[in-house]
């Protein structure tokens, strides 16, 4: 690390999350606590210009080519710092044509087009690639709301990275493997994982707190000419490899591979090579569908009654991001906001209820359930039940 980075990087670890920590106490005492107009000027003033001094010396030195690591590193410390200054509207990407921040832009698209990643901070940054110093990672305030949300987002990636990779690992040996059996054991434990970690966030996160205080650093923002939607727990390959391996969902399908193409750019690189070679590959849904015939072999019973126990885990796991987490944190408290902070809920921009109605579709394909109007895998789930039934 340079000089300049390692400074940045401090900088990032302490006196920025103090600033940042002090407006949202300012913002929290008012009546209606989505303002932040008028309030904390002289710390705005100082996020701003310190940020941008740090930056400036960054950009003049230059490409010093430390390596993927650290360029990870750096574009996710820009990116914090132009989030918050979106959060605390020293940016708004609706009242300018391009960004006012003119040096933290540059430097985050010279680094963004030469890793392969989209120029703003992704979700890898503040959770799976966040390195802690001393047990502290980089956040952007020290609300405990906040650190409680990535700690768990952290969780819950992991474990389905987790189930990812056993699933990943089934394919050269193919589903009749009987070996495949403790994969798929492996599989299901990671999806139980995720389900817990998702009950403990949901028990334990307030409401307002993360509404109000967590969730605005995750808004779109504008990286030189171009708005770059909010960062969210989803920019990671495995929760796709889990639905496009087990069959489903499926990348020839418009609604869904729509989603995919979004993403890729805010995925590691590691995961966007992932994702691409999954996407060529067939399902075991497909496989065993295929091979009902042999209904009555030892290794089909065995496999598809553990596919089918991790569809259904797969299932809940996204019936519970969107019963529960979605409508509790974005859904309900946006009924009680003020109109004229309302067209600014969502991380990807779309207004709420376009955003819930893809959020829906995904859970009912998640979760085989049955519907008319999108592709669902209801019927070939009843079926594969009623195969292991057959005699
Ligand atoms: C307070 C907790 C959470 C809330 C309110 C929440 C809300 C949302 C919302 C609104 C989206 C749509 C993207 C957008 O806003 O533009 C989304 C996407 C996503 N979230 Fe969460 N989320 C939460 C926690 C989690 C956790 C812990 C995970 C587990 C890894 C997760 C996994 C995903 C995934 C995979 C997507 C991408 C869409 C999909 O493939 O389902 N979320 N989330």
């Amino acid at each position: 690390m340079t000089l300049n980075t390692r400074a940045f990087d401090h900088w990032i670890r302490t006196r920025f999350v103090e600033l940042n920590t002090q407006l949202e106490l300012l913002y929290a005492t008012q009546v209606d606590r989505a303002n932040v107009e008028g309030i904390g000027e002289s710390l705005k003033i100082a996020l701003e210009a310190e940020g941008r001094e740090m930056i400036a010396a960054l950009l003049a030195e230059g490409n010093t080519d430390e390596g993927f690591d650290h360029a990870f590193g750096l574009l996710g410390n820009v990116g914090l710092y132009m989030a918050a200054c979106r959060r605390h509207e020293i940016t708004e990407p609706s009242r300018e044509q391009v960004s006012p921040l003119t040096e933290a832009s540059a430097l985050a698209m010279h680094i963004g087009a030469s890793i392969g990643v989209t120029p703003r901070f992704a979700t890898a940054h503040l959770t799976t690639h966040n390195s802690a110093d001393n047990g502290l990672y980089k956040r952007f305030t020290n609300l405990p709301a906040e650190k409680l949300f990535v700690d768990y987002n952290t969780k819950g990636i992991l474990a389905y990275k987790r189930a990812a990779d056993a699933l990943l690992k089934i394919q050269p040996l193919g589903i009749s493997h009987p070996i495949a059996a403790d994969l798929l054991v492996v599989a299901k434990q990671a999806l139980v994982d995720v389900k817990e970690s998702n009950k403990q966030l949901f028990n334990k996160l307030d409401t307002n707190d993360f509404f109000y205080c967590v969730r605005p650093y995750y808004k779109p923002y504008r990286v030189g000419s171009q708005v770059y939607r909010g960062a969210n727990a989803g920019d990671f390959a495995g929760i796709n490899v889990i639905d496009m391996l087990l069959g489903l969902c499926a990348a020839n399908e418009a609604g869904y591979s729509q989603m995919l193409v979004d993403k890729f750019l805010y995925m590691m690189p590691e995961d966007q090579r992932i994702l691409r070679d999954c996407m060529r590959r067939s399902s075991f849904m497909d496989e065993l569908l295929a091979l009902q015939h042999l209904h009555h072999e030892a290794w089909f019973k065995e496999n598809v009654r553990l596919f089918l126990e991790v569809c259904r885990l797969h299932g809940e796991t996204a019936i519970q991001h969107h019963n529960e987490l979605v409508n509790k944190y974005i859904a309900i408290p946006s009924q009680t906001m003020e109109q004229q902070h309302m067209d600014k809920v969502t991380a990807s921009g779309p207004p709420l209820p376009v955003l819930l109605n893809a959020l829906e579709k995904l859970r009912d394909r998640r979760s085989a359930a049955c519907r008319s109007d999108i592709k669902t895998r209801y019927d070939d789930i009843k079926s594969l039940t009623a195969s292991l039934e057959a005699r």
